[in-house]
């Protein structure tokens, strides 16, 4: 066998066990490997295909830690338009609806599922490979975010089993709470804004145009409807169950995420026990659906212009509590944003002891006209901090002190400011307010921006408070012999790993460099967006607002927030001094061709992952400095780039021709030093 059959045959293979792994895994949650041997295998699988990339599919399992980037998500119509369900609230309303049903047809089983708070998808199969996944939209047509689609795993690529040569399966994605909790553990660690619900995180998660920033979130899904010529039985609860032989994650029946009846007695039941039992559930749902199980009954109900005629949804009610409101406490963000937080009498609310609620910003408070002291309502709805919904007017006490909001930083004293058009106060004292300067470096540092190792919230508390830095620039100049005279907990290699970490930040796209800054507003899409089309830092501080309204996602909140950053002498020192200290200034795909000629004469040949480049970073970075990339190694090849997983076969080579194997630090020093 050749070489590239032998290729073609492992990629098969691997792709094969990778799924079924995947399915073990993510739908059937009892996987049988470990997640090492399941990496391994993936990075075999990823450097087979970028050798071989002939036998990538589009349905590779390496798909789902992501694809394509889309620009634009192409409008397509649906096959079978996506109705909603309409809606009840009462026990009458769902006894009405199946007295409706009856009439119409007699008696007739009804299947009961959860109704899952997610967003709807449609998932087109032909001949068991998934070719497209679109979101509802308006119901008649949606967006087709297919490359983001695969990156969800409990979604399947490939279908296994009996299934008919086309089908669509319909379903909902959505956050597992437990994974949407770590997902803003994370971004308080980053210093960011909280995710407000997993609904919304999910909706906006599967926007994003790079499907690899998708496959980091996590999300998950359960399918409740097929459609299709062929399905294989008439009955919606059999077809499920279908689904599930299929590879689909469907709602277990053994947990009553579906169940069957013939009575309103037996939906009342059903309804009863979720109402109470879906605050332990691991997901948000906000009520369950009915449905007319027997899809001949259902074709002949027919639907409205909107809805099914055959099903209804009971929709459960937000829950509520009463409690006092003890004091109101003003924290400061890193952007020097003021948020009120609520401190109430804790009390049970849906589950769990609430303690906080959100207020927002002023108006809030004065459109509640809060008192210290006022018995309110508390509501958890979708949002993770519960909300004041209302007041208890009557009860208020007489001499009950209104909550006002205060004028000065409640950490440094600072008058508060206000900016046109904006809900939110700000301490305008950037560079002195303590909370500010914490924050911006913790942001600085965060995974998704300047992604420096070991230092974490209290490093940084400590640097700040030992005097050693003030701002992200002093990152740059720290030394080791600083950080051992810190005393406890510093050693040899905490010191030495911290100033390492530091230093390979330096290799960090701007895009990311322009996020991490912390101009306010510019979070990472945006900051992505701005980077690529203005090329450079510096044209970027030179622009006026016009030009920066011009830019794609920019307003003119975003304009202003840009040009104030800049206008500050202070910001520009310090964008000056990341600039001297070799940070990433302009973008790497190279719009002005190469920056420099040290790698000139020499030709690469790239293989595995890399810490701190993309498959496609590496080689622009060869490129930019004036070097050339190969895909194999010859008697020409005057380095192999070696990251993390190598295939064996590439190294053997190397090895018979003498063919220097690098790793990604040679590398760096090669372009930098
Ligand atoms: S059936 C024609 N079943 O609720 C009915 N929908 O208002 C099609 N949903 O957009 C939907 N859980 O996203 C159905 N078990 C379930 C559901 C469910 C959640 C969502 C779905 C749809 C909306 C309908």
């Amino acid at each position: 066998m050749s070489e590239r059959e032998q290729a073609q045959r492992r990629i098969a293979e691997l792709s094969r066990e990778l799924e079924e792994h995947n399915h073990r895994y993510y739908v059937l949650a009892a996987p049988t490997i470990s997640d090492r041997e399941f990496d391994r295998m993936l990075k075999e699988l990823e450097a087979l295909e970028h050798t071989w990339p002939e036998f990538a599919s589009p349905n590779s399992p390496t798909q789902r830690v992501g694809g394509d980037i889309t620009k634009d998500f192409p409008v397509v119509m649906h096959r079978y338009p996506m109705l909603s369900l309409s809606n009840s609230y009462s026990a009458e309303e769902v006894a009405a609806f199946v007295a409706r049903v009856e009439k119409e047809i007699g008696r007739t089983t009804y299947v009961m599922e959860l109704k899952y708070d997610g967003v709807a998808i449609s998932l087109s199969y032909v001949n068991g490979e998934l070719v497209r996944g679109v979101t509802r939209g308006d119901g008649e047509k949606g967006d087709d975010i297919t490359n983001n689609v695969r990156t969800v795993r409990s979604i399947p690529l490939r279908l296994r089993g009996d299934f008919p040569p086309v089908v669509e399966a319909r379903g909902e994605i959505l956050f597992m709470r437990a994974q949407f909790d770590r997902l803003n553990e994370e971004r308080a660690k980053d210093g960011e804004e909280l995710y407000a619900n997993p609904r919304n995180t999910a909706a906006g998660s599967l926007k994003q145009q790079d499907p690899k920033d998708v496959a980091k979130r996590g999300l998950d899904n359960f399918i409740y409807t097929l459609q299709g010529p062929d399905l294989p039985t008439t009955s919606h609860f059999e077809n499920i169950r279908a689904a599930h032989r299929w590879g689909f994650k469907t709602p277990d029946p053994g947990r009553r995420f579906i169940e069957r009846t013939d009575s309103v007695e037996g939906i009342m039941a059903f309804i009863a026990h979720w109402d109470k039992a879906r605050h332990a559930l691991e997901m948000d749902i906000d009520g369950v659906v009915v449905k007319v199980d027997d899809l001949r009954i259902q074709d002949e109900l027919g639907t409205t212009a909107k809805s099914p005629r055959w099903a209804i949804a009971y929709k459960f009610q937000a829950e509520q509590a009463v409690t006092r409101l003890n004091e109101v406490t003003y924290q400061v963000g890193r952007t020097g944003a003021i948020t009120p937080v609520a401190n109430l009498e804790p009390v049970l609310l849906a589950g769990t002891t609430v303690k906080r609620a959100s207020l927002h910003n002023a108006d809030q408070i004065a459109k509640l006209d809060l008192h210290i002291g006022d018995q309110v309502q508390v509501e958890k709805g979708g949002e993770i901090i519960p909300k004041i919904v209302g007041v208890l007017v009557d009860q208020r006490e007489t001499h009950a002190p209104p909550v006002v909001f205060p004028e000065n930083c409640p950490e440094c004293g600072t008058r508060l400011v206000r900016y046109d058009g904006e809900a939110q106060h700000y301490c305008p004292n950037e560079h002195a307010c303590p909370p500010q300067i914490m924050g911006r470096i913790e942001h600085f540092v965060g995974r998704r921006m300047m992604a420096i190792d070991g230092l974490g919230a209290e490093t940084v508390a400590e640097l700040v408070n030992a005097g050693l830095i003030a701002n992200v620039a002093d990152l740059y100049d720290l030394t080791v012999d600083q950080l051992l005279g810190l005393g406890k907990g510093w050693g040899e290699k905490s010191a030495n790993q911290v100033i390492a970490g530091i230093a390979a930040s330096r290799v960090i796209p701007v895009e990311q460099v322009l996020f991490a800054i912390g101009i306010r507003h510019v979070g990472e899409t945006v900051a992505k967006k701005i980077a690529r089309a203005v090329g450079r830092l510096d044209r970027l501080m030179a622009m006026t607002r016009e030009e920066l309204m011009a830019l794609d996602e920019v307003g003119g909140v975003i304009a202003d927030s840009i040009l104030d950053f800049f206008a500050a002498e202070g910001n520009r020192r310090i964008v000056e001094r990341l600039r001297r200290h070799g940070l990433r200034m302009e973008v790497e795909a190279g719009s002005a061709g190469p920056v420099g000629d040290k790698l000139k004469g020499k030709t690469f040949v790239v293989s595995g992952v890399f810490k701190h480049y993309s498959r496609d970073g590496v080689k622009e970075a060869i490129e930019r400095n004036g070097g050339k990339v190969s895909g194999s190694i010859s008697s020409k090849t005057s380095y192999v780039l070696a990251g993390a997983d190598m295939g064996p076969s590439k190294r053997v080579k190397a090895e018979e021709l003498k063919v220097p194997v690098i790793d990604e630090d040679e590398f760096n020093r090669m372009i930098e030093g």
